[in-house]
């Protein structure tokens, strides 16, 4: 369902005058001091806040409570009636929304932050992105190779207006960042190959659930579908749903629900590794598991390898994730990656790096080595840390800086795309080419199928 454009129109003039106010105010400030803008007009000044519409109410949305109270929800959405009540006991007095094709027509919205179910993400961010709002979109930023492509063209028509985060919150940790100053000053020489991992495991179950019962008068499950293929109600997609952050879980495995822990953990995990290579799409895909492909279910075990072409400073490299158990071999067997749940691990031609959020290791190969072939940056060229991943988006909303922010949708849809991409390779079952440049698999011409899913029909994700 598309809305009037002359609503939209309105929408954008409201918002567009209230932003240059808001931009306007920035530039002043840091003419007049170069003091925070926060310090110079009070973080909480009612001209200094954004006009958010928070969809999805609970869950994930609840850990982000604290921070969005520095700002204006003014709209927020939710198909759970009972979860929508939990938001707006947060923030009374904003407007409440049962569809988010009818919260984004609210009048002077800004920006949104989204907290709903994965399958719903490509929709709801090329929605808002459409009209002309900011967008914080929780992870995974989409779960299709398409829909991933097609964020980051809508991205990057609007990059010079929208700010974008996708919520991989850990990026800002300082060990990823220092992680990636290690890397690329060379400290375990060329680098060849980098791993990822995430060694949790979930019970696996055998299809989507049977038809159980109807759905509570609170939720509103036609809409909780939403983009998906019908599935019958069955009280199994909502079994965490009572532990914030965790709903997720019970059906993010499932193919029409999310793409499963490479997603989930991979999209924080990943981005150890990601974020260190200045990666560009992959040119080739291989994936690994000891499970046959399941209609309902995303693969649990699973290595995904992806050859990553070479770049200004470096050769071209191989990457790969791992997940449900699977681990890369260190190079000393002393070493126990038991310890290290999630990680990474960097090897090049002279050492390696393991890591993982906060913690770095770095070994170089042989009982001489003496660290010479590495100069450490200097602490004044180090790349400065993100002092808030969440702040790093309302400055970049509101200082006429939009692109500033460490995961925007061009960062953030690459990389998920590439994780897309190792799902795509475990459904074809052999060894893919990719080009990038135009989203299509070129040595298996039926595998282009796995790069995109059915959707139900009056569903579009780009309107
Ligand atoms: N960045 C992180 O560390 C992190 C942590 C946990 C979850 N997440 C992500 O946040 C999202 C939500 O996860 P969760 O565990 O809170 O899930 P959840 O299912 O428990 O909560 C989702 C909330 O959105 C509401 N909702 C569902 N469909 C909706 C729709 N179409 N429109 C409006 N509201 C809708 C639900 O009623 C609920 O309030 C997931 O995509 C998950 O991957 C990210």
């Amino acid at each position: 369902m598309n809305k009037p454009r002359t609503t939209q129109s309105n929408t954008l003039v409201n918002t567009v005058s209230r932003r240059k106010f808001l931009a306007g105010a920035a530039a002043t400030g840091a003419g007049l001091m170069f003091l925070p803008r926060t310090r110079l007009f009070g973080a909480d000044a009612p001209n200094n806040r954004l006009n958010i519409a928070m969809i999805g109410a609970w869950g994930r949305a609840s850990q982000h409570y604290n921070w969005l109270k520095h700002e204006n929800i003014v709209a927020i959405c939710d198909v759970d009636k009972n979860n929508l009540a939990k938001g707006l006991a947060e923030f009374p007095g904003a407007a409440t929304y049962e569809d988010w094709r009818k919260c984004l027509d609210h009048k002077g919205l800004d920006a949104i932050i989204c907290c709903t179910p994965d399958h719903t993400h490509a929709f709801i961010t090329c929605w808002a992105l459409n009209r002309g709002l900011h967008v914080f979109m929780e992870k995974p930023l989409a779960i299709t190779v398409n829909e991933a492509r097609t964020i980051r063209k809508k991205y990057l028509e609007n990059k010079s207006k929208l700010a974008t985060q996708a919520g991989t919150f850990r990026h800002a940790f300082p060990n990823v960042t220092r992680v990636r100053d290690m890397i690329q000053s060379g400290a375990v020489g060329n680098l060849k190959e980098v791993h990822a991992w995430g060694t949790s495991r979930w019970a696996v179950p055998s299809g989507y659930a049977p038809a159980d019962g109807s759905p509570p008068a609170h939720l509103n499950y036609d809409l909780w579908l939403g983009p998906s293929p019908d599935h019958p109600y069955n009280p199994e997609y909502f079994k965490y749903s009572q532990k914030p952050g965790l709903g997720c879980q019970a059906y993010n495995k499932y193919w029409d629900f999310g793409m499963g822990y490479a997603g989930d953990w991979g999209s924080h995990v990943f981005d150890i590794a990601w974020n260190a290579l200045d990666a560009s799409l992959p040119s080739k895909i291989k994936a690994v598991s000891s499970e046959a492909y399941n209609p309902a279910i995303t693969p649990l075990e699973l290595s995904a390898m992806f050859t990553v072409p070479a770049n200004s400073w470096r050769d071209e490299v191989r990457v790969v994730w791992h997940q449900g158990g699977k681990q890369p071999t260190v190079p000393a067997e002393w070493i126990d990656l038991e310890k290290f749940r999630n990680g990474a691990l960097f090897k090049g031609d002279q050492g390696f790096l393991l890591a993982d959020f906060d913690n770095r290791v770095l070994l170089p190969y042989g009982k001489n080595a003496d660290l010479s072939y590495f100069t450490p940056k200097a602490k004044v060229d180090a790349t400065p840390l993100i002092p808030s991943f969440f702040g790093e988006w309302t400055e970049a909303c509101k200082n006429g800086n939009p692109a500033n922010t460490s995961c925007n949708f061009d960062y953030g849809s690459n990389m998920i795309e590439t994780l897309a991409l190792g799902l795509a390779a475990f459904r074809a079952g052999s060894e893919l080419t990719y080009d990038g440049s135009n989203g299509r698999i070129t040595n298996n011409d039926a595998a282009n199928a796995f790069l995109t899913k059915p959707y139900r029909s009056g569903w579009i994700m780009d309107a």
